[in-house]
């Protein structure tokens, strides 16, 4: 990175776009919790909800833990199993932990965890169902830590398995964060993660089509709104609350590639809008048959080579 961006990290604008960024996460993570249960906080117990944003497209956030799982379900089992076999129990780090629902179900699965995140408020909500887990479960060795990632110093072989999810496409310094994990690795530990790595147009414009043209939540007007202003308008809204959203997402595979030595790398999830589509479709009697239909055909689309996956599910160890 040139001297230019490396100043801009360093001075008053990051340091605002930073609290920005923790600030949104603090406050997702917060709705969220006020209303029940999120998939993002507790995967075990999550339950479905939707959340009003405020102004701004889009408005409405759904949760559903079931189509969460249906989704996501067979990436996190993958993670799961990663860190198993690395080691059991393993000492672990969430990077980017948000609301804590990784950590917790890590923890709860016998792991010593610790989550980092920049954002305060999260990390309360993280804290919070860690607590209820502990009063209703049973120790969890899990702790949380709020630590800017583009900064941080980790301790040299302190970990056996250091894992991500949706998290270090957030990190400009990405470079300096990989080598970081690549110290923080003990002698066979991997870096695991599920992260987006940029939604190609063709996704976009399949994703947004679909969204359109089904029953969703977000009314008819809403839509006709995103699609006249165009799907780059979403974009700049979340960068607007979110400063660092995509930051990172251009690079990430060629910066782990720098550093580690990759032992299993898979794309997923073609259509861009799955998530959004799935949350926000009508219920009705042939809500999850469609969308199992719907992620069965994502799938092909994507094993086949007729679309790219935005999403990258990556198994590294650090280069010797
Ligand atoms: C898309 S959310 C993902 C949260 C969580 N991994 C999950 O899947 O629910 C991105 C997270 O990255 C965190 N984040 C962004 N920039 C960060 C930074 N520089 N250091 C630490 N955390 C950061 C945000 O606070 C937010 O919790």
């Amino acid at each position: 990175m040139g001297c230019g961006k490396e100043k801009i990290l360093q001075d008053e604008t990051y340091r605002r776009a930073l609290q920005q960024e923790a600030d949104y996460w603090g406050q997702e993570a917060q709705l969220a919790a006020a209303k029940g249960i999120p998939f993002s906080a507790d995967m075990q117990r999550a339950e479905r909800m939707q959340i009003f944003r405020g102004p701004g497209l889009p408005q409405l956030q759904s949760y559903d833990p079931d189509i969460e799982r249906l989704m996501n379900g067979e990436w996190y089992e993958r993670l799961f199993a990663a860190v198993n076999a690395v080691s059991r129990p393993a000492d672990v780090l969430v990077l980017a932990c948000g609301a804590g629902g990784l950590s917790l179900e890590l923890a709860r699965q016998g792991h010593r965890v610790e989550g980092i995140d920049i954002s305060p408020k999260a990390l309360l909500v993280a804290q919070r169902f860690a607590d209820e887990c502990r009063k209703r479960e049973g120790a969890v060795d899990l702790v949380y830590r709020c630590a800017d990632l583009n900064y941080i110093k980790l301790e040299p072989k302190r970990y056996d398995a250091i894992v991500a999810w949706d998290g270090l496409h957030h990190i400009l310094r990405l470079y300096n964060l990989m080598k970081q994990i690549s110290f923080a690795l003990r002698s066979g530990g991997e870096l695991i993660y599920s992260d987006s790595v940029g939604q190609p147009l063709l996704n976009r414009l399949i994703g947004g089509t679909i969204y359109f043209v089904l029953p969703t939540r977000v009314g008819y007007a809403t839509k006709l709104r995103i699609a006249i202003q165009g799907l780059g308008a979403v974009q700049e809204q979340m960068s607007k609350r979110s400063p660092f959203e995509g930051a990172a997402e251009g690079n990430l595979y060629h910066l782990t590639q720098l550093r580690f030595e990759i032992l299993e790398k898979q794309r997923h999830t073609g259509i861009g809008f799955r998530a959004a589509i799935a949350g926000d479709l009508k219920d009705g009697r042939f809500r999850y048959s469609f969308l199992k239909f719907m992620k069965r055909l994502d799938d092909c689309l994507v094993r086949y080579g007729w679309l790219r996956g935005d999403h990258l599910f990556l198994r590294a160890r650090p280069k010797l």
